[in-house]
């Protein structure tokens, strides 16, 4: 397919996280590995993902003098897992933010017709008033991360950026086209989707090589 990247698709395509992408598409690689890459990866996205974090300054004294020193603006940030598979990413990103709160929101694909069906939500009362990071390590068919974000619009969860490993070209075009508003950040954008709706050449199935539950 032709696929023209939305204005807001960021690629994190640094050398270390390319590298360790690498590691972890490779099926010879062990579960806990894949677990531990997935962690350190997810740390460097998260520090690309807050770039533009709004700032403002705190009055403090050095042990030489006062200053006004930056500090981030407002509440701390909302990280939503989308399970099973986004808390994974979860690991690494509160390794950064660590004062960040967390929500689940649980959506499994039917396999025949590739929906997104909910089966659990959990997420802070105030989410309207913290910037949101959602996080699915694979944007395939882009269809339960769109669902996701929808259900996370309707509590009122604004400043929602999406934090994702490998992306499809059709996830992407399908998420960007539901939530136009919401940034993309991915390490990489693979070739296609298979019929099965795995991303190739991808990585398998994400969550079945963090957990090693195939
Ligand atoms: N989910 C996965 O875990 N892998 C894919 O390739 C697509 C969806």
């Amino acid at each position: 397919m032709t696929f023209k990247a939305p204005a807001n698709l960021t690629i994190v395509n640094h050398p270390l996280v390319l590298h360790k992408l690498t590691l972890m598409r490779d099926k010879n690689t062990p579960t806990a590995v894949f677990r531990q890459l997935l962690r350190e990866i997810s740390l460097l996205m998260a520090y690309e993902v807050c770039r533009d974090l709004p700032m403002t300054t705190r009055h403090i004294e050095t042990p030489l003098e006062p200053m006004e020193a930056p500090v981030i603006k407002g509440k701390k940030q909302v990280i939503v897992s989308v399970l099973r598979a986004g808390s994974g990413l979860l690991e690494g990103m509160l390794d950064l933010i660590p004062s960040a709160r967390v929500g689940h929101i649980g959506l499994y694909r039917d396999p025949k017709t590739l929906q997104p069906v909910q089966y659990y939500m959990k997420v802070p009362e105030d989410i309207a008033e913290r910037d949101t990071f959602v996080v699915d390590p694979m944007l395939a068919t882009g269809n339960s991360v769109a669902a996701a974000v929808d259900r996370l619009k309707e509590k009122g969860a604004k400043g929602i950026r999406l934090v994702t490993l490998l992306a499809a070209p059709e996830g992407i075009e399908r998420f960007h086209k539901a939530h136009p508003d919401v940034p993309i950040f991915t390490a990489a954008v693979d070739s296609h989707l298979n019929d099965h709706g795995y991303i190739v050449p991808g990585l398998g199935d994400a969550g079945d090589r963090m957990f090693g539950t195939k």
